[in-house]
Order: structure tokens, then C-alpha cells, then sequence
């Protein structure tokens, strides 16, 4: 009998952003390396300067996305819209069996959007992050998108609670661990090779790395604030600030002694991971970073008021500051008493994106995760 012809599954892969690029890196490759899958990457032009996407996915080697869409920058509303408008008639076309979506951010929820409408199941990467704070606009993608997805991927325990308690369905649910530390175990020893810190002139374990770019801090005072509070402490211990565009653009009016504090374009990724893993401290909004700076043991400040990523502080390196730019005085003196030490997170181990591929292929049919489910509840007033 001639062996069974088995039709490879077709996956969209959905990217927008910068650290989109390293969450998807080392699914995006399992994918393509693997004949039961046929495998394509949409680029939604969310991030589009060089520096902020081609050079990643270049270092990352995932090559180039099959479909740009060229969304760029807008209000939230325009570049959620322009996303839903350009990739609803290419999902048309490529009719996927799965769209896979990491993150939070505005490419997420338009691309999930568009693929529930046309009924094709979603995956999401990064399920079940909630920072329960809806000032946040990646707080409202995360919770749509966890509402509309059919393969909820998690990265840490307390997600599924907050997954179940909005009504999914604990079958849907799967604790795979963090595929943004695949990337970073992957490449550790790049990272170690490209010794950033030298490169800038800096002793290891001398300087702290600062990045800012969430609008409740840059788009607003807390900006000028923040600038000062970093140039107090820069007379203390040396301060590298790689520049988001976003801040880059607000930062024209604060005070900031560019001889003190370093300001650098944004960097590519092994030389950021360099820079951070030589780091004595890190102070950031990023989320990412919390995560990154958790696995190398590096201490890292979070200037919110709260974090998504909780297991950051329960069991990794970060430190909550609040959304005070006061408190990055404190950071010499924390640094100096020892705070931000931790270990690293169950599953955080490189080896996420293999059990997430273990999950997709081990499901028959994708379609059969969108069809209705019998919950056992009764209609009381049906008609016999
Ligand atoms: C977005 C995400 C945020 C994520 C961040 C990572 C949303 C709501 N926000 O924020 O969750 O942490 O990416 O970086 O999706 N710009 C450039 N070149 C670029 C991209 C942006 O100059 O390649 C400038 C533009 O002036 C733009 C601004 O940065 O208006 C903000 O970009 P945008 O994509 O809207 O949001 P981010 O702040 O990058």
C-alpha cells in the first residue's frame, strides 16, 4: 500500500513589532523546518525603521516575511484599522488552518480579530499576561486576543487562573514556558561573544542600561522627570540609555546631560543582550526586558506601577519601582543592599517552542478547536 499522502498544516505566523521578533523566532523556524507544516510569515509593518525590525529578524535568521503590509505608525485606532483592512484579504487567500499571534500588541489584536471573523483558529503566544491595569493599551489586546484565541500558549503558572476566571476553557490552555528565553538560551553564546560593553567604553558590571519608551511615561511630564532623576544618578554609576523613537522624539525639552547619561540608538539584539547581561543593574518599562534580565540574574527596575509578569518579581530579579520617576535615586543604594537577585522561572529553559510545536501536532484538526462547545447548561424557558 503506498504510504498515506498526509497534507501539511498551513500556519500563519503574524509579527508587527520589535519584541514580537523574538518571541516568534524559534516557533517560526520549528515551523519551517518541519514538512507536516507549510509555513508563512506576515509582517504588519507596525515597527519599519531598520533599526527597530530588519536587523532583528537578520540576527534572529528567520529571513525575510513572505508579506509586508506596510502598516506603520497612527493612532491606535488607524494602525489597528489599516492591520485589519490589509491582512483580511491575504487570510483570505492563504485560507490558514491556524493564525499564530505573540504578544500585546496592536498587530495582535487586528490580526486575531480578522481571523476570528473569518473563523480561522488563532493561537496566541504569551496568553494570560494580566497587569488588571486597562490604562494600558496592551492590556485591552491582551484580553481580546486571549478571548478570541483557541490555543492559549502560557509562559507562566499564574496565567491559566487568570484565563479560567474570564471564562476559557482550561483544555484550551497550554503551559509551554517562554519562548522570548528559546531566542535568548539560543543565542547566549553570540551575546557573550559581541562584549557591547567594551565596545561603549564601559566596565562590565560597572553601568546601568535604561530603557523608557510606554506612553504614560514618555508622552507625558514624567518624561522630564525621569530625564533628571537619570542625570542625578549618572554623577553615581555610569548610564547607557538605548532610545526607543518614541522617546527620542519627547525627549527634545528634558534635561539631560548627554555627557553623563549615554544616549545610544535603539540596538540590534545581541548587542542590546550584551550590553544587559554586562550590566550591574537595568532600569526599564519594557516587558521583555523584565523577563530577559530575570534569566540572566541581572537586577532590573521597573518604572511602573505594576508588571504583567509577576513571577519577575515573585521568583526572578525585578524590582517594582511604581510610575515614579523620584524612585530612580534609590536605584545606587537598592543596588548596593543587594536587591533584584532571583532565580529563574519553571519552563524559562529554551525548550518552549518544541513543546508548543509538540501541542499543534498533536491536535487532528484545527477546525474542530472553533466549534461550539456543549457548556451543559439548560435553557429553562425552551420551547419542547
Ligand atoms: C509598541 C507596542 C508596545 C511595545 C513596543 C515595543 C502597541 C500598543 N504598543 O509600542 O506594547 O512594547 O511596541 O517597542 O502596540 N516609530 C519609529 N520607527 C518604528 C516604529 C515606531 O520611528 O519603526 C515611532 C513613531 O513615531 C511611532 C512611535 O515610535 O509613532 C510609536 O510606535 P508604535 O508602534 O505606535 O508604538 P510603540 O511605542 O513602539
Amino acid at each position: 500500500m503506498p504510504p498515506a499522502v498526509i497534507t501539511p498544516r498551513r500556519v500563519v505566523s503574524v509579527i508587527g513589532t520589535r519584541p514580537n521578533f523574538m518571541k516568534m523566532a524559534p516557533i517560526m523556524r520549528l515551523l519551517d523546518a518541519d514538512a507536516g507544516f507549510e509555513h508563512t510569515v506576515v509582517h504588519t509593518g507596525q515597527h519599519y525603521d531598520r533599526a527597530m525590525s530588519e536587523v532583528f529578524l537578520e540576527q534572529l535568521g528567520v529571513g525575510t516575511p513572505e508579506h509586508m503590509l506596510d502598516v506603520g505608525s497612527g493612532t491606535h485606532a488607524v494602525q489597528t484599522a489599516r492591520v485589519m483592512e490589509r491582512i483580511e484579504p491575504l487570510l483570505q487567500r492563504l485560507a490558514p488552518d491556524l493564525v499564530l499571534v505573540p504578544g500585546d500588541v496592536n498587530s495582535t489584536l487586528a490580526a486575531a480579530l480578522v481571523a476570528s471573523k473569518l473563523g480561522i483558529p488563532i493561537g496566541h503566544v504569551e496568553a494570560g499576561l494580566r497587569s488588571f491595569d486597562r490604562t494600558m493599551p496592551e492590556e485591552t489586546n491582551r484580553v481580546l486576543t486571549d478571548q478570541m484565541a483557541d490555543l492559549l500558549f502560557t509562559h507562566s503558572p499564574e496565567a491559566k487562573g487568570h484565563l479560567l476566571r474570564e471564562g476559557r476553557d482550561g483544555d484550551h490552555i497550554h503551559y509551554v514556558g517562554n519562548t522570548m528565553i528559546d531566542t535568548l538560551v539560543a543565542m547566549r553564546e553570540r551575546i557573550t561573544e559581541i562584549d557591547a560593553a567594551s565596545r561603549l567604553g564601559l566596565e562590565t558590571g560597572s553601568y546601568l542600561v535604561v530603557t523608557l519608551h510606554r506612553p504614560a511615561l514618555v508622552d507625558g511630564p514624567l518624561l522630564g522627570a525621569a530625564a533628571q532623576a537619570l542625570d542625578d544618578v549618572a554623577r553615581e554609576i555610569p548610564v547607557v540609555f538605548p532610545i526607543h523613537p518614541r522617546t527620542r522624539r519627547n525627549m527634545v525639552d528634558a534635561a539631560i546631560d548627554t555627557e553623563r547619561v549615554r544616549l545610544v540608538d535603539p540596538m540590534p539584539y545581541l548587542e542590546f543582550l550584551s550590553l544587559v547581561s554586562g550590566a550591574r543593574g537595568v532600569l526599564t518599562d519594557s516587558g521583555g526586558i523584565q523577563e530577559e534580565t530575570t534569566y540572566l540574574g541581572v537586577p532590573c527596575f521597573t518604572l511602573r506601577a505594576n508588571t504583567e509578569r509577576p513571577v519577575t518579581c515573585a521568583t526572578g530579579t525585578n524590582v517594582l519601582l511604581g510610575l515614579d520617576p523620584a524612585m530612580i535615586a534609590t536605584i545606587p543604594s537598592r543596588l548596593a543592599r543587594g536587591d533584584g537577585s532571583g532565580a529563574i522561572p519553571a519552563l524559562w529553559d529554551g525548550r518552549a517552542a518544541d513543546r508548543l510545536l509538540d501541542v499543534l501536532r498533536a491536535l487532528d484538526d484545527y477546525a474542530t478547536l472553533r466549534v461550539p462547545r456543549e457548556r451543559g447548561a439548560s435553557c429553562a424557558n425552551a420551547v419542547p
